[in-house]
């Protein structure tokens, strides 16, 4: 079976409702945990390697450890994805190298540069049978090598949507509509307390998602920085020796909305990291005596697991759609 590229699956989403889970992989423990997740579920799911994945691991052994998921998993829909790809030269070399779908992030530079280099990766792409996704508007956050300030951050605008992809001839369309990289997506100040003290960040800018998918009908959204900061593996994680104070993410209620509306694919990274840290933490507070990485790497990859299943699940809603 070969790696598919998010055509049919976004087409089949955005008709049901639903959204794919896009999971960031950097080792063979998230890849097992991520994939174990999603055939036992029978969901679609996409693998993203970032520049940082690549450079980590290696291109060769990211591209085998997802071709080895594919042999123990063959039932699975697996699109292998290159995460905010900074330039031509990047994506050219995922194209060459096996990846099914890439993403040019062109969002930093202007309306006219943004489509330049989005138009010359597509051009190369699809004469691949390779899809892209392009990006309007900038999250606030890390992303690879750009590194946005919440003041910096820009919401998409709406009126930019069709030209950009009319010109760039893009797949998807990835948007800011309030979303974040990292952990830290809002200071508390931004937020309001629940009747049960806890922090609820402001909505995700629905208005404007809503004004673009009117813009564009049936065509697929892309959302970035859309971890939930899962609050137990954050209480894990701080319980063991961690200090990740007023970290917080997307209400899962939020996501579940977006992917009901044309958001076709959602981007975790951090949630991932997350439960990782978790398992090993709590391993390693309960037995100081070990060192075997087979021992701590196994309650981690079990937490990916559980997160993943968790939001194909309950958040997204693409199990049971292979
Ligand atoms: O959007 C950014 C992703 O979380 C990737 O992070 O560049 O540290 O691999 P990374
Ligand atoms: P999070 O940091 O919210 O997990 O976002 C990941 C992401 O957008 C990868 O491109
Ligand atoms: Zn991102």
């Amino acid at each position: 079976m070969a790696l598919v590229t998010t055509k049919e699956m976004f087409k089949k989403a955005y008709e049901g409702g639903y959204a794919i889970g896009a999971f960031n992989v950097n080792n063979m423990e998230i890849v097992q945990g991520i994939t174990d997740a999603a055939a036992e579920l029978k969901s679609p799911v996409i693998l993203q390697c970032s520049a940082g994945a690549r450079k980590y691991a290696n291109h060769q052994y990211l591209v085998h450890l997802v071709k080895a998921a594919m042999e123990v998993h063959p039932e699975l829909d697996l699109v292998l994805h290159l995460d905010h790809g900074a330039d031509f030269e990047t994506c050219k070399s995922c194209i060459d190298g096996g990846f099914t779908s890439v993403m040019i992030d062109g969002s930093h530079h202007s309306f006219e540069d943004n489509i330049a280099v989005t138009k010359k990766v597509v051009e190369y792409a699809h004469a691949h049978g390779v899809v892209v996704e392009g990006e309007l508007g900038q999250l606030a956050g890390v992303e690879d090598d750009v590194n946005v300030s919440a003041a910096d951050a820009k919401y998409t605008r709406p009126e930019e949507v069709q030209e950009f992809v009319e010109k760039t001839g893009v797949d998807s369309l990835a948007i800011a509509i309030g979303t974040s990289h990292g952990a830290f997506k809002f200071t508390p100040a931004q937020c309001t307390r629940n009747e049960n003290g806890v922090l609820v960040p402001p909505e995700l800018r629905f208005d404007i998602l809503d004004k673009i998918s009117e813009i564009l009908p049936q065509f697929p959204i892309v959302l970035h920085g859309a971890s939930s900061v899962v609050p137990e593996y954050v209480k894990i994680i701080n319980a063991h020796g961690g200090k990740l104070a007023d970290a917080i993410g997307i209400p899962e209620d939020q996501l579940r909305k977006a992917a009901t509306k044309a958001v076709c694919k959602i981007n975790v990274d951090s949630d991932l990291r997350l439960a990782l840290t978790a398992g090993i933490r709590e391993y390693f507070d309960a037995n100081p005596q070990h060192f075997d990485p087979r021992q701590y790497l196994s309650p981690a990859r079990a937490y990916i697991k559980e997160i993943v299943a968790h939001k194909i699940k309950d958040v997204f809603g693409s199990d049971n759609t292979l």
